[in-house]
């Protein structure tokens, strides 16, 4: 018993051999110096790897980004499969749409947009880009084109909160997907100076006529996408930049009948025959009435 504690002892520190765990001073320093060079050979290499990968990527500027797809349509509220089927006097039965628009809509509102420091009026009319500076951080963080959702008139949901859909005159609030450091450029006609229009229609001959007549509400009073809000700088640069809207709105759509409404935004990169669908969106819209005939 005593010896084998004596021997467990020695294992620990020796004195005959003046050796710790078995190895002497000179071993354990020996030894302890290699691992300490050989940890901080390891670490050097992790550090360096990061740091020239961290070098290589700009933060600001997207590295691969392919520049010839443009930015793509896209619209609020958000429709399961791009359907909006709902009866007019079921509140319930749109709510969701309704609720997804006034969410999208708040930020775009007056009292969010009065600090000076953060945004800016970039004009009555559309205007040619707006440049800021380069696409890094030296200059830091840039002022935003205010945009306000009264440009929206009808489709603002201020004074119908219900966005028309109440009437069965449903209004959706179309935008381009934010895109840093892209520059949309109108199509040449003339009348689109420094504005990218938008147009919706039936996208089969089947619903000829069925749509109605759709009214456009945006910047100026002009449907479609002003010049100025570009480009883009990014999360980073740009934290309160606003996208401009243009809001749609069916005003005499054929109730009780599944329609396919196709909506386009026209310009450079948007042409008809491009295989891509980044410009267009189709929607399928159905309004049930619950009166039927003459009881109207
Ligand atoms: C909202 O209603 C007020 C008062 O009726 C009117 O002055 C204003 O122009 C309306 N706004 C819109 C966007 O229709
Ligand atoms: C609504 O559309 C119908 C045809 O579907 C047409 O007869 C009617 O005149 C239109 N109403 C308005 C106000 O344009
Ligand atoms: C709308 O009406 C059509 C035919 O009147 C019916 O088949 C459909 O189920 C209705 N949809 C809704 C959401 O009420």
């Amino acid at each position: 018993m005593n010896r084998s504690r004596g021997g467990w002892r020695k294992t620990l520190w020796n004195p005959e051999t003046r050796k710790f765990f078995g190895r002497t001073g000179e071993s354990w320093l020996k030894i302890s110096a290699y691992y300490v060079i050989f940890y901080a050979f390891l670490g050097g290499i992790f550090i360096g790897t990061i740091l020239v990968l961290l070098m290589t990527l700009s933060a600001y500027k997207p590295k691969y980004q392919d520049r010839i797809v443009p930015s793509g349509l896209s619209f609020s509220p958000y429709a399961a499969n791009f359907d909006i089927i709902f009866k007019k006097d079921d509140p319930s039965s749109y709510e969701k749409y309704v609720n997804s628009l006034k969410k999208f809509i708040e930020q775009y509102n007056d009292e969010k947009q009065t600090d000076d420091m953060k945004f800016e009026d970039c004009g009555a009319i559309p205007k040619s880009y707006t440049e800021r500076g380069e696409l890094d951080s030296k200059a830091g963080q840039r002022k935003s084109c205010r945009f306000s959702r009264r440009e929206l008139q009808d489709c603002s949901g201020q004074n119908d909160t219900t966005f028309g859909f109440k009437e069965g005159k449903p209004c959706l609030i179309l935008k381009l997907n934010r895109m840093i450091n892209f520059r949309p450029t109108p199509p040449s006609s003339k009348s689109f100076d420094n504005l990218m229009p938008v147009h919706c229609t039936n996208r089969f001959e089947v619903d000829k006529g069925k749509i109605g007549e759709i009214k456009y509400f945006g910047f100026a009073g002009r449907g479609g996408f002003p010049l100025q809000y570009y480009p883009y700088y990014g999360k980073m640069l740009h934290p309160n930049y606003l996208q401009p809207l243009v809001g749609v709105k069916f005003t005499n759509v054929t109730m009780n009948k599944e329609l396919k409404v196709e909506c386009r935004v026209y310009g450079g990169g948007y042409e008809k025959d491009r295989d891509t669908y980044i410009g267009r969106l189709l929607i399928r819209i159905i309004i049930n009435n619950t009166c039927f005939g003459s009881h109207c």
